[in-house]
């Protein structure tokens, strides 16, 4: 069965709206430790517009669960990161104007530059993560850089208008987890999935671990993070694939 992280970074959002330390981003990731989160994921963006260097230092000191830093292969959040040791940094591609990470991240075409981020973060015993589109070039570059695991961009499938439009995204996710295994690659996913869309890629054989954040914290509106992370943990069980 495929692990659950839980992005806790809207929940600084709403503490960044009013400029004020409610609603606290560490509660949320002890709220979703309680509720059987395997892993805390953040997001230390260069602009710091919801988590901050307070709450990633407080995330280091107190998730006793694998805590997963996304961030871009910016020198400074590089430095951060080798710093606060965590036990992954996820890279992503980070452009200001987006309102979360679009897309993945264009490991072919920024080739040496992320190889040498992800040397820097191997050193200090980081496991490092590639955030990108399932797509077979991608995957192999990121084996060819160094990256341990990739987590797959599940956006295409959580977009999908239309049956076929469905269908042929699950089909690029499926081709993307052979390519990743057969280049001896980790495989997660994330990005838009939901309680409503998870069924399908749960029931994949061969995701390790899925990132989810916006639905998880949307619905913890209503019931509280701890229940709403063990409703979506409950959904990872009971659509897992038979073997696992
Ligand atoms: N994985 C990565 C790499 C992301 O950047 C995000 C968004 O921050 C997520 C997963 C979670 O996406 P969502 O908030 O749509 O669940």
């Amino acid at each position: 069965m495929a692990l659950l992280g839980v992005n806790i970074d809207h929940v600084a959002t709403v503490r960044q709206a009013r400029q004020t330390d409610e609603p606290d981003p560490i509660w949320a990731a002890a709220e979703a430790e309680l509720g059987g989160a395997d892993g805390i994921t953040f997001h230390l963006r260069e602009d710091r517009r919801h988590i901050n260097d307070r709450d990633a230092r407080l995330l280091r000191e107190t998730v006793g669960v694998k805590l997963n830093m996304e961030m871009a292969i910016a020198d400074e959040i590089v430095d951060i990161a080798v710093n606060l040791k965590p036990d992954q940094s996820t890279l992503v591609p980070e452009r200001r104007e987006e309102l979360t990470t679009e897309g993945g991240l264009d490991v072919v075409r920024h080739h040496d530059r992320v190889a040498k981020a992800v040397k820097r973060l191997r050193d200090a015993g980081i496991t490092v993560s590639a955030f990108i589109e399932p797509v077979t070039e991608q995957i192999e570059a990121s084996a060819d850089v160094g990256f341990e695991a990739v987590e797959l961009w599940t956006g295409a499938y959580a977009h999908a208008k239309t049956p076929g439009e469905l269908d042929a995204a699950l089909d690029e996710l499926r081709r993307g987890i052979d390519a990743g295994h057969r280049a001896g690659l980790e495989v997660l996913g994330g990005h838009g999935l939901t309680y409503r869309n998870i069924a399908p890629v749960a029931a994949m054989p061969g995701f390790a671990e899925f990132n989810i954040g916006h639905s998880i914290v949307a619905r913890s509106v209503f019931v509280g993070i701890r229940k709403a992370v063990r409703e979506m943990k409950r959904l990872l069980t009971l659509h897992a694939p038979r073997s696992s």
